[in-house]
């Protein structure tokens, strides 16, 4: 969704229920742990970077792990989200093959003071259902390595080459080709449509569905918010371009070895307490864009120095810093 399309969503949601909730989640950690895909894997396959409730541990069952319950912060400004939020770490990858992780920093519509992570929304168009406990879904495939299949199976996930900070507009689906001045913002887009029934499934995306035009299919008619990441990534400390490819390709690498882009893909545990999501829902709440404001009279949100300060002590020990040899976990890149 384009800047103006937000203001626009801000603006009708005095007319028409819609809620645009958009809000800051500081890093909480960085770490080779993913409790949706690889569960009770420590460490798993590739790095993420994760936002939300400090509950995110190796498991994260959802008969016996309750986030609400069992975390004592958030990095999210409304205290009542103890959701977690991830997505894949992208690394510079040098003329001599060695690899750089690049950190997030933070959004600067509204959210400069953040500590990194990702800017966190929910968008409806109408009435939304909230998801239930438990709820968890991923979207993208990190094996994709084509525009085709990209754009076969998924939808709204894209890059933005920022030439400022309020860069909108310009998007790919695979990686800039050239240098962003200001860095580059990858956006995540899920599904809005549930089956009704089920919080997850196997594969962590068929409860799920993307509507035909503006309705639900048969087969997942319930109506929820669509969630949305943006995630400001530092890419500036890496713009000379006497340090790319000799080729001419793009140097940036995801830390599940894609260097195209198209792997481009997220994770989400629905973690809010009780029914403070649904409540901002029906409230049509929505934010201001300049400042870590939610115009919201149900939820209680703290500062960005308050959610700066949950973060989670690593589980999994490994270097992360400086020049590496090759990406955590070793991940082939190709
Ligand atoms: C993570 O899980 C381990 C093992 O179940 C547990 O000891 C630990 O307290 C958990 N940490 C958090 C932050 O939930
Ligand atoms: C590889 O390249 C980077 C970036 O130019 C440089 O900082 C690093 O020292 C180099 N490492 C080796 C082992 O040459």
């Amino acid at each position: 969704m384009q800047l103006r399309n937000i203001v626009l969503l801000a603006a009708a949601a005095s007319v028409e229920a819609a809620a645009t909730l958009r809000f800051s989640c500081s890093q909480l950690v960085v770490e080779r742990l993913d409790p949706l895909v690889n569960p009770g894997e420590n460490p798993s396959p590739h790095l993420h970077q994760v936002v939300g409730g400090n509950a995110f541990n190796v498991s994260m069952d959802a008969k016996v792990h309750d986030l609400p319950t069992t975390a004592t912060c958030t990095s999210c400004t409304p205290t009542e989200d103890f959701s977690n939020y991830w997505t894949a770490v992208l690394f510079f990858k040098a003329k001599n093959g060695t690899l750089h992780r690049v950190n997030t920093f933070g959004n600067e519509l509204g959210f400069t003071g953040a500590n990194g992570g990702q800017t966190v929304y929910y968008l409806t168009s109408g009435k939304a259902t909230a998801f239930k406990p438990g709820f968890r879904m991923t979207v993208g495939d990190p094996s994709i390595r084509t525009a085709e299949e990209l754009n076969r199976r998924y939808k709204y996930m894209d890059f933005t080459c920022l030439a400022s900070s309020m860069t909108r507009g310009g998007q790919t689906t695979y990686f800039p080709r050239q240098p962003c001045a200001a860095g580059i913002m990858v956006s995540i887009r899920f599904p809005t449509c549930w089956d009704g029934v089920n919080v997850d499934s196997p594969d962590h995306q068929s409860h799920v569905a993307y509507p035909n035009g503006n309705a639900c299919p048969s087969t997942h008619p319930v109506v929820i918010p669509q969630v949305f990441y943006e995630t400001y990534w530092d890419t500036r400390p890496f713009n000379n371009k006497a340090d790319w490819p000799a080729d001419g390709s793009q140097p940036f690498v995801w830390s599940f070895g894609d260097q195209t882009g198209y792997g481009i893909h997220g994770d989400y545990v629905f973690g809010w307490k009780g029914d403070a999501l649904q409540r901002a829902l029906d409230a049509n709440c929505n934010s201001d864009l300049f400042a870590n404001k939610i115009n919201c009279p149900t939820l209680a949100v703290q500062t960005l120095d308050q959610a700066n300060k949950c973060v989670k002590p690593k589980t999994v020990t490994e270097n992360l810093d400086g020049w590496l040899s090759q990406l955590p976990g070793g991940m082939p890149i190709n």
